[in-house]
């Protein structure tokens, strides 16, 4: 009997597809920030399939997916340039002889979810087919083919207006009924913090990213932020983040050019913002460095905090700041960043600090109450908030704390 039920079991699990077995359920869709993998700070259209199935071999042999990351993210340049007779979008027969079906399969196989890229308006930046006019229509066939993700673009939008766009594409994907992801795109520019926690999981807050620590690049017409300019745009808006609705800084550039102590810095930020964490680098070559920044667990349990509340800026003095996350059972995350070009010095008695929060309603009087403290670079207890914390801190670096109480 036993050997008939696992026979069954197994049966059922064969001819079950792949997609339904990870399929997700609508109200349980990014309770913490989510963590995946896109393919444009390194490939911009620049995509195919045995290069995205080598990526996806990467990300679960790699660590990344042991360390959480679940989506696997297309972005633009997927489709061919024009819809099907049917008005259908049509994955580029060159970039994906097998179609995308068998291509979500595949990253399904691998116990990974499945992203995709469209666009609110009537093309999408790079000039593929967007979705304005067939909401409907793109989220069946994104359904029928197991998408789990869709980043939802922001060019072409002329007359276009934001909150109708994206609320109709959110209703096209609910009426669909495949659970999926819905990441906003729209850069900020209609302050979606302010409407959109009920039409998606997350929202971009700027523009684009790219891979410089505080110096943002000239693309002509518009700029791509530095890592450095983003955090400066999101203690404002903090209060909109929670479980379930995410701001967005963009994707990671972490392996992307900047030196490992940016890098780490980045990260660290994205940690401490609840940001979603969606890498962006050639997962093939990563370096070890690039492997230990991104695959830090101490450092992505602060992002990933069950709390959900994005961290604030405590103080800022001559290029140091110090920012303070939250955490659930009245742990702490700190981090010190040194945004100047020069070492820094930390000399912080915890006694002399009264840190208050007004989102999360945390007070902390180190006089009453002391805390172990946990360096999670260094991956050590480093002492209590009983002693004065001293630490030096190399140019555009950080030292990221977890603090317990004792
Ligand atoms: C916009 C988005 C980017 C990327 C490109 C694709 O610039 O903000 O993240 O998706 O479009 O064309």
């Amino acid at each position: 009997m036993k050997y008939v039920k696992i026979l069954l079991v197994t049966m059922l699990i064969s001819t079950a597809s792949y997609s339904q077995l990870f399929a997700q359920k609508f109200e349980e869709l990014a309770l913490t920030p989510p963590m995946g993998w896109n393919s444009w700070n390194t490939f911009q259209t620049n995509i195919n399939e045995p290069m995205l199935k080598a990526m996806v071999d990467a990300y679960a042999s790699s660590g990344m997916r042991d360390a959480g990351y679940t989506y696997f993210v297309l972005d633009d340049g997927w489709m061919s340039r024009q819809r099907d007779s049917n008005g259908n979008l049509v994955a580029d027969p060159q970039k994906f002889p097998n179609g995308m079906k068998e291509f979500a399969d595949y990253v399904h196989s691998k116990g990974l979810k499945f992203g995709i890229y469209n666009c609110a308006g009537t093309e999408t930046c790079a000039g593929y087919p967007g979705t304005h006019g067939y909401e409907y229509q793109d989220a069946r066939l994104y359904a029928s083919w197991g998408v789990d993700y869709l980043k939802f673009d922001w060019c072409n939008t002329d007359s276009i207006n934001a909150r109708d766009a994206y609320t109709t594409m959110s209703k096209a994907i609910r009426a669909a009924g495949r659970p999926m992801v819905f990441s906003l795109c729209e850069w900020g520019n209609h302050q979606p913090w302010l409407w959109a926690k009920n039409v998606g999981q997350l929202w971009r807050t700027t523009s684009d990213i790219h891979a410089g620590f505080d110096k943002d690049l000239s693309n002509g017409s518009w700029s791509s932020y530095s890592v450095m300019h983003i955090v400066d745009l999101q203690n404002a808006i903090r209060q909109y983040a929670g479980p379930g609705h995410w701001n967005d800084p963009d994707m990671l550039e972490v392996g992307n050019g900047m030196t490992n102590s940016e890098d780490k810095a980045h990260f660290s930020m994205w940690c401490m913002l609840a940001a979603p964490l969606i890498a962006g680098n050639d997962l093939r070559k990563m370096t070890d460095a690039t492997k230990g920044i991104l695959t830090n667990k101490e450092a992505i349990a602060v992002d990933q905090d069950s709390l959900g509340v994005e961290g604030f800026k405590y103080y800022s003095f001559d290029g140091l700041e110090i920012w303070v996350k939250p955490l659930k059972n009245n742990d702490i995350a700190v981090c010190f960043l040194n945004r100047s070009s020069r070492e820094q010095n930390i000399y912080f008695d915890w006694k002399e600090h009264l840190i208050t929060d007004t989102v999360s309603h945390m007070n902390i009087d180190f006089k009453s109450e002391a805390y172990k403290l946990r360096d999670l670079w260094i991956k050590k207890d480093v002492g209590t908030t009983n002693k004065t914390f001293k630490q030096t801190i190399a140019p555009h670096d950080v030292v990221m704390l977890r603090l317990s109480k004792l």
